[in-house]
């Protein structure tokens, strides 16, 4: 076919293949897209010709309907094509990667990605901002002095070589369709559908080149899925593209109904996650470090000994490597970490045990104080967040500090106090509140 250069002046554009309202029309009838259609119409809408509102109903179409197996892998293909792929094939190292759904206090690719460093595999971790109550990978790290995300695709080849692991901002080329498609649906309640999650997160995966990678799919109140059927559906959806794309991909289905560890907010989770690699962490956080890495490892082809991965999270191997990665980016490891100016207390009202303490209103407390952000251009606090001093099964004694609420405007505690009523509970002393694992199911 012709392409618009060939085409003789004053013949215009060439025509477009599809009409958008016959693909809309088409899913919003129950029908299966064909593969043609799909390829048009995201093509169609990263170059501007079919309008954000026709997209909004397609994608509300798909939010309704759903897309079968064959529709998402062609969806996830289509927006890998809208942009640039990345290629690691050059390097001496096999890589693997993780990707989190997002959860609250979920600092783990910070000790992770040093640990799978120190067996020889390579970590591309391609990460993002946060916006509403999870965190994101760049702003913690960025509370470090002198650290920084923005890295050339030279730069970061350079260290995935000589450092083996590299936590830097996504290029703007890596499926672009999805930054568009993501921002569209954000604001058109059609988030949380699995076809569409899942095809936008394992489109920048599978861009992003990476030979294994393991999904960690948090299930629980602070997380897109709450229940585990839905969760698990998600990860298999998610391992199924991954695979049919040549990606060694594993999910892990972990637990997100209480923050991981004991920290959320930004240079409060740094220090969290230094602590874990001097042995001196919380068990969640150890616990769900070590899992994914054993799949990563293993997934690169290097698997370990469990005791070995272990024993390299908190006995300094991870450590040393972790302050080679963020001296290779700028960052200077051993400078102390921001604090915020003004505390409050929350205290436990009773003698008893915690039974509950809810992730999801302790991230929406963190995001008030000033951790996260309402909107992307915000800026966020580098010290602001929320302390815990006990989980769910502890025994707590009454008018023990059962959080430290940190933040550098005091005018944000009222609102960060709101988040938390309701949030957490105190039983009887002697009741049994039964603590759940950290990794719940596995899907490959
Ligand atoms: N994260 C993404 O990248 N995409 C989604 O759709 C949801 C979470």
């Amino acid at each position: 076919m012709p392409g618009d250069a060939d085409r003789a002046e004053g013949e215009g554009p060439a025509p477009e293949p599809f009409d958008a309202v016959d693909v809309i029309r088409t899913k919003r009838d129950g029908q299966r897209l064909e593969p043609a259609q799909i390829d048009w119409v995201i093509d169609a809408y990263t170059r501007g010709v079919v309008a954000e509102e026709q997209m909004a109903a397609l994608a509300m179409a798909i939010y309704l309907n759903g897309m079968d197996r064959t529709e998402i892998g062609r969806w996830t293909q289509a927006m890998i094509a809208s942009g640039e792929r990345m290629d690691f094939s050059g390097l001496s190292r096999p890589t693997a990667d993780k990707h989190s759904t997002g959860g609250v206090g979920d600092k783990i690719t910070l000790p992770l990605a040093s640990l799978v460093a120190v067996y020889g595999v390579a970590v591309p971790q391609l990460s993002g901002r946060g916006l509403g109550h999870t965190g994101g990978t760049l702003d913690k790290l960025e509370a470090i002095p002198g650290w920084r995300a923005a890295l050339t695709n030279e730069q970061m080849m350079n260290a995935l070589e000589h450092v083996g692991a590299v936590i830097c901002q996504a290029g703007s080329g890596l499926a672009p369709a999805d930054r568009l498609l993501y921002a569209l649906r954000d604001v058109t309640g059609t988030v949380e559908s699995i076809p569409l999650i899942a095809s936008s997160i394992m489109s920048k995966k599978i861009a992003e080149g990476t030979g294994a990678l393991v999904l960690d799919v948090k299930v629980g109140s602070g997380a897109f899925m709450k229940e585990l059927d839905s969760a698990r559906e998600l990860a298999r959806t998610m391992v199924d593209l991954g695979s049919d794309a040549g990606v060694r991909t594993v999910a892990l289905l972990t637990d997100m109904s209480t923050p991981l560890g004991l920290t959320a907010g930004n240079a409060l989770e740094v220090r969290e996650s230094v602590e874990v690699m001097k042995g001196e962490g919380p068990q969640d956080v150890v616990d769900l470090t070590v899992a994914l890495a054993l799949e990563m490892l293993a997934g690169a082809g290097r698997p370990q000994d469990e005791d070995d991965v272990r024993h390299a999270l908190v006995g300094g191997r991870a450590l040393d490597k972790w302050r080679e990665m963020i001296a290779e980016q700028g960052g200077d490891s051993r400078a102390p970490l921001p604090v915020a100016r003004e505390r409050e207390h929350v205290v436990a009202d009773r003698d008893g045990v915690l039974e509950r303490l809810d992730a999801y209103a302790v991230g929406v407390a963190a995001w008030r104080l000033g951790a996260g952000r309402a909107r992307k251009e915000d800026p966020v606090q580098a010290g602001a967040g929320v302390e815990l001093f006990a989980k769910p099964g502890d025994v707590v004694r009454k008018g023990q500090h059962l959080m430290t609420l940190h933040t550098d405007t005091p005018e944000r505690f009222e609102r960060a106090v709101q988040a938390l009523e309701g949030g957490w509970s105190i039983a009887a002393p002697g009741t049994v509140v039964e603590r759940r694992p950290v990794v719940l199911d596995r899907v490959d």
